[in-house]
C-alpha cells in the first residue's frame, strides 16, 4: 500500500508517495537522493546509517519512514554549512585522519553530534560508549575518538 510520508529534511520540507514498508533510510537514499547516509548491514549493527531525528541519533535501517512522519531528520548533507564550510566535527575528522574508505564517517559524525550537543565536553571512554553502536572496519578508533575530542574544544572556543 503507497501511503503519502511527510518529513522536516535538513531544514527542507519533503513529501514523498512511498510504500508502506519503506525504512527510512531508503526514503532518504532513494527517495531524497541523499546518499550520504549509508547501509552497511541492514540488520542495526553498524551504524552507518545514522541520522539525527529530533536531535537524537538514530539507525535509520530499523525504523519505517511512516515512523518519522512531522519528525526533523538531519543527515550528513546538512552537516556542512550552506556555503560549504564544514562543521567543526566533520573539520576534526579530516584534521586528525579520523578516517580511511569513509564508510562509517557519516554515521559517526552524526552520533558525535548527538554526543556533543547532550555533553559537549565528553572523555575517552563516554566517546567509546556513543561509539558503540557504530562499526569502522579501517582505523581502530582511535583517530576517531581524538578527532571528537579535538572537536569538541572547537565547539566550545
Ligand atoms: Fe543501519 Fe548498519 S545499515 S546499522
Ligand atoms: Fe573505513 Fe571506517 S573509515 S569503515
Amino acid at each position: 500500500m503507497s501511503i503519502e510520508v511527510s518529513m522536516t529534511v535538513n531544514g527542507r520540507a519533503v513529501t514523498r508517495e512511498v510504500d508502506d514498508h519503506t525504512l527510512l533510510v531508503h526514503y532518504i537514499r532513494e527517495h531524497l537522493g541523499l546518499t550520504g547516509t549509508h547501509v552497511g548491514c541492514d540488520t542495526a549493527q553498524c551504524g552507518a546509517c545514522t541520522v539525527l531525528r529530533d536531535g537524537r541519533a538514530v539507525k535509520s535501517c530499523n525504523q519505517l519512514a511512516a515512523m518519522a512522519v512531522g519528525c526533523r531528520i538531519t543527515t550528513i548533507e546538512g552537516v556542512a554549512s550552506p556555503d560549504g564550510t564544514l562543521h567543526p566535527l566533520q573539520d576534526a575528522f579530516r584534521r586528525k585522519h579520523g578516517l580511511q574508505c569513509g564508510y562509517c564517517t557519516p554515521g559517526m559524525v552524526m552520533s558525535a553530534l548527538d554526543l556533543l550537543r547532550r555533553n559537549p565536553h565528553p572523555t575517552e571512554q563516554e566517546i567509546a560508549e556513543q561509539l558503540d553502536g557504530n562499526l569502522c572496519r579501517c582505523t581502530g578508533y582511535y583517530n576517531i575518538v581524538k578527532a571528537i575530542h579535538a572537536a569538541s574544544r572547537a565547539m566550545s572556543a
